[in-house]
């Protein structure tokens, strides 16, 4: 890239070679660098760098699967899903144990506080080892950024790197944002007919 002359002047103060960066700036460019400042754009641009930065670790979430019993993570996951429907029932702390115990139960947060979740379940076939996916939900304060495509994708990693040939998921088709965001990335639907017994 050609740096105009003073973009080159501004590199010069700072310190800067045109592909080479020296930092500090000596007390000797002390004054040289103080009236640079007020009107050097690189110098301007600083604060809005820190800003942008700052957001973007405010945007920190971050992922993990559930491996060990935590009464907080019990209670979080209750909140979520609570969302899902108010009729639903809780899950209880022996329902847990077994469910972090036999599934990957996947969780997102911002900084401490659970946001969104999804399962990934092993299914062992006579045809190789199979995924399904269910429970996929992110808090509703937190939806349309994102959030449920990355959740999703970190669960169709995780099936990948556990070898699983394949991954099945169900859907109402009432639910609009679930069925847009699993055909984006890449399920299709199949027509087949799905049969249920409740026991
Ligand atoms: C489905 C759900 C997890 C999506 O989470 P989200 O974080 O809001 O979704 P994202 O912001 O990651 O959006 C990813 C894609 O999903 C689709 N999508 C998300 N919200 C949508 C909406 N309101 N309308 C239409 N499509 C939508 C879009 O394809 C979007 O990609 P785009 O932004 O490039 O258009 C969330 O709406 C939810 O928790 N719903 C309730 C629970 C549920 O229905 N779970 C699925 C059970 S099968």
């Amino acid at each position: 890239m050609r740096l105009g002359a003073h973009s080159k002047s501004a590199l010069r103060v700072h310190g800067m070679d045109e592909g080479r960066v020296r930092f500090p700036v000596g007390p000797q460019n002390k004054n040289k660098h103080r009236t640079h400042r007020v009107r050097c754009l690189f110098c301007l641009q600083k604060p809005v760098f820190a800003i942008l930065l700052g957001i973007m670790k405010r945007e920190g979430f971050n992922i993990k699967i559930l491996k060990n019993f935590r009464q907080n993570d019990l209670k979080e996951l209750n909140d979520i899903l609570l969302q899902w429907s108010a009729k639903r029932k809780e899950i209880t702390p022996l329902q847990f144990r077994k469910l972090i115990k036999k599934s990957h139960v996947i969780a997102m947060y911002d900084k401490k506080t659970m946001i969104g979740t999804v399962t990934l379940i092993e299914l062992h076939k006579l045809s190789g080892l199979k995924g399904i996916v269910e429970h996929l939900m992110i808090d509703e304060k937190y939806r349309g950024r994102g959030l449920g495509e990355k959740l999703m994708k970190y669960s169709v990693n995780l099936a990948k790197k556990l070898e699983m040939k394949n991954l099945y998921l169900t859907c109402e088709p009432e639910r609009i944002a679930a069925n847009k965001l699993y055909q984006k990335i890449g399920f299709k639907a199949k027509e087949t007919n799905f049969y249920q017994l409740t026991l």
